[in-house]
């Protein structure tokens, strides 16, 4: 009988942050799915991984006076330090300034570039500085980021261009036809009322004189690659794509598990780019919602990130990885504070399920005696 396979994957973390809670379930949540599939007789395939290049983590090392490259790895390692400790047994963890990722980066543009499928032009557009990405107007509440809320900076410039309106009826057909691809049902309704207004094509590249911290475009050096372009890749890169022995047994058999905050990215411009490349489109997106902690979204100003390393060293790891499991319907919010996290914990495994193993236990001696 032939193996069964399954490819999980987290995000690549951004590393202008230390690991919060967040990054905690998602990771944990896939780790979940994995086991389950093992149990389940699959070979199965865990990666996880950082996301180091653009804007963001620019800023983030100069306010820490470091050269991005020791400010990467100082919190790549965090993060790779931390998911051993929360019990996650990731098979990889990627970094995407690793040398085997930019060369399937760098592969991959020039595939999609000799189709015919990257242009150069001029484009006049609202740029966000926080999200690294231009703004469409319809995009936009209140006439600003729905993340950062601010207003986006006009800017002109000659870029890149992504022909992803190309493939929209293309993209439509494929979400329609295939049922379990992006899950649960609310965001693929979600993806789906977005396509039905145009899509425009994707800025992938930025100017040297505005980001050098990039992957340089194979076909021209003085810019470097949209960071979206470059991070979605590690999936494949991380496979060894194209030749590579895990490419061949993992893909395209993969369960790509995300926040509601990437869905666009990975339903959108992912499928689209493995389309453009003549690559088989992955099997499907789990996406979930989001953390709030104490009913606020989670903020350094607000003080409320939390730490999974600190709720472990007060609750264990069991309990932690059980609660986040068991609080979270997948799909919608939820919110964390300690006393939900300890009525659980009293509720479900004190209570419940002790009471249930003492039960049983006396049952077992009542049907059959101990051993003389
Ligand atoms: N680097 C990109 C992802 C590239 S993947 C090719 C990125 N990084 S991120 O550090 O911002 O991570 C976003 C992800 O972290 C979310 O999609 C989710 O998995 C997790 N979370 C971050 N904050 C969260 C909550 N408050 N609640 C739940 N998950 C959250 O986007």
């Amino acid at each position: 009988m032939q193996t069964r396979t399954q490819f999980f994957t987290t995000p690549i973390y951004y590393v202008n942050a230390k690991p919060h809670l967040g990054h905690a379930y998602t990771t944990i949540a896939a780790d979940v799915a994995t086991r389950f599939k093992q149990m389940d007789a699959h070979d199965t395939y865990f990666l996880t991984g950082t996301d180091e290049h653009g804007d963001k983590i620019v800023q983030a090392a100069q306010k820490e006076n470091l050269h991005p490259k020791v400010y990467v790895d100082n919190i790549s390692r965090l993060f790779q330090d931390l998911w051993p400790r929360l019990c996650v047994q990731n098979d990889q963890f990627i970094r995407t300034t690793a040398p085997a990722h930019i060369a399937v980066v760098t592969n991959l543009l020039t595939r999609i570039h000799d189709k015919g499928d990257i242009y150069f032009s001029s484009y006049e557009g609202q740029y966000c500085f926080g999200c690294e990405r231009f703004y469409q107007d319809r995009e936009l509440v209140n006439g600003k980021c729905p993340d950062h809320g601010v207003a986006p900076s006009p800017i002109k410039e000659s870029n890149y261009f992504f022909t992803m309106s190309k493939y929209q009826d293309w993209l439509i057909d494929h979400i329609k036809t295939h049922p379990d691809f992006i899950h649960p049902e609310q965001y693929k309704t979600e993806l789906l009322s977005f396509l039905k207004e145009p899509l425009e094509d994707l800025c992938i590249s930025r100017p040297k004189s505005r980001l050098t911290w990039g992957i340089t475009l194979p076909f021209d050096d003085n810019y470097v690659t949209y960071v979206w372009f470059d991070a979605l890749v590690n999936y494949i890169s991380a496979l060894g794509y194209p030749n590579g022995p895990l490419f061949q047994k993992f893909w395209p058999g993969a369960r790509h598990f995300v926040a509601k905050d990437i869905i666009k990215p990975h339903g959108i411009y992912w499928p689209i780019m493995l389309k453009a490349a003549d690559i088989d489109i992955y099997d499907g997106l789990n996406v979930h919602g989001f953390w709030n902690v104490s009913g606020s979204k989670m903020s350094k100003s607000i003080g409320n990130v939390t730490d999974p390393v600190a709720v472990t060293e007060t609750y264990g790891v069991d309990a932690f990885r059980y609660f986040l499991m068991r609080e979270m319907v997948f799909g919608l919010d939820a919110n964390f504070t300690e006393d939900v996290l300890v009525s659980r914990i009293n509720a479900d495994l004190a209570n419940d399920l002790a009471c249930w193993l003492r039960l049983s236990a006396i049952c077992w001696r009542g049907c059959a005696p101990w051993p003389a």
